[in-house]
């Protein structure tokens, strides 16, 4: 996969007609409506602005939700115009539809450095079937697609792909420095790299665990997953999270770690309890749970051998949380990562979902090197296949 991509500043948006796809599906409160988390919407700010400064005329889309192809207000994407037009500080006009002749007379009207809105892409059907006439029909609102929908990369859409095939297809600075720095990460690490991989289930990382086993030289594994591993290699998990249907995966995981000399790190003790409601829990040791407890964080001493990996690595890429931080019984395996990333000289690179998130929760996400904007792409990404979003834009000479 080719992450060296042309970006803005490699062509000439001054007075042109620019298409930004950008990933606006953020989320809502179900009773207001609110945006809850602005954080798509203000990562996409460097760009919009340098767009607008240069004097182009943009057409700004992207989808909410899953509307499944119909007209749904309640994931109209009204709140992030109003939210965008805040935070440019100026009007922004948007079409009730996805693309349609008030799309256009709107469109046709903007003045340099101007921007509207196109209504939420998935509102038409056409837009996640591909469609080549939507692609089209798209493509005819611009001269210049720039994309920064870094979240959605891994769908093959008509916003996100097909669009390409008929305008030239250049990354914002957004999608840009996820594909410089996530990419660069897997290519050319700053060694040793460690992966500290965690959350519940192997099931959703099983192409993330082979790839960076691939390209990492240590492997720290907790979170609930953790528990498929310890007991495929002869440990008791007692009533902790098990997928039996990964035993044989987890198995060849570390029989392939220990052959290629490289280090895979599982928990030794675990903070346990009854309950993940539970308001404390025990320290018990890992391999030896009893029947009636789970593990539901990493115990002191697992802390201490993560961070001390941790401590002497290069790059370090995250994804998924060391247990149920959202308790705060069982978040201090999830907070110490963080502090430790908080404090290392090292790249930290933390993969989007659940443990961007938690260094959020742990007020530490300025202090690292990167914080991806995706959730489901991140991990695509980190598994090292072609993603069509990246795949269709104009590669660098
Ligand atoms: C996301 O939030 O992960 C992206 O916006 C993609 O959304 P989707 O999973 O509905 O395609």
């Amino acid at each position: 996969m080719n992450y060296s991509k042309l970006t803005v500043r490699d062509v000439d948006v001054s007075g042109k007609r620019v298409l930004y796809r950008g990933d606006f599906n953020v989320p809502l409160d179900k009773a207001t409506g609110e945006i809850t988390d602005d954080g798509r919407i203000t990562a996409s700010m460097p760009t919009l602005r340098y767009l607008l400064d240069a004097g182009a005329r943009v057409v700004a889309c992207s989808h909410l939700g899953r509307p499944k192809g119909r007209p749904n207000p309640a994931m109209s994407l009204e709140p992030v115009r109003a939210r965008l037009s805040e935070l440019l500080g100026q009007e922004i006009k948007m079409s009730g539809e996805c693309a349609g002749d008030e799309a256009r007379a709107i469109a046709d009207g903007l003045a340099p450095g101007e921007l509207m809105m196109l209504e939420n892409l998935r509102f038409c059907p056409e837009e996640e079937a591909n469609d080549a006439g939507f692609a089209k029909t798209l493509a005819d609102f611009a001269d210049i697609y720039v994309s920064d929908a870094f979240g959605t990369v891994h769908r093959a859409h008509a916003s996100t792909a097909g669009v390409a095939k008929y305008l030239p297809a250049v990354a914002g600075f957004l999608l840009a420095k996820e594909l410089e720095v996530i990419g660069g990460a897997l290519t050319s690490p700053a060694r040793p790299f460690v992966a500290v991989l965690g959350g519940s289930k192997i099931s959703d990382k099983m192409g993330v665990i082979t790839n960076l086993l691939n390209v990492a030289d240590s492997i720290i594994i907790g979170g609930g997953m953790a528990y498929t591993f310890i007991k495929a290699t002869g440990g008791r998990i007692g009533a902790s999270m098990l997928e039996p249907d990964r035993l044989d995966f987890a198995r060849e995981t570390w029989e392939s770690a220990a052959k290629s000399g490289k280090r895979l790190l599982l928990p030794t003790d675990v903070i346990a309890a009854a309950s993940i409601d539970d308001a404390e829990g025990t320290v018990l040791p890992a391999r030896e749970l009893p029947d009636d407890r789970m593990g539901l964080d990493i115990g002191p001493d697992t802390r201490a051998r993560f961070v001390s990996e941790i401590a002497g690595a290069g790059t370090v890429i995250w994804n998924g949380p060391m247990g149920v931080f959202e308790n705060p019984a069982f978040e201090a395996g999830t907070r110490a990562l963080a502090e430790a990333l908080a404090l290392s000289d090292c790249a930290s690179i933390i993969g989007g979902g659940d443990s961007a998130a938690a260094v959020r929760k742990f007020g530490l996400e300025d202090r690292m090197t990167h914080v991806s904007t995706g959730g489901g792409a991140t991990l695509e990404f980190l598994e090292g296949i072609n993603l069509p979003g990246i795949d269709c834009l104009l590669d660098k000479k």
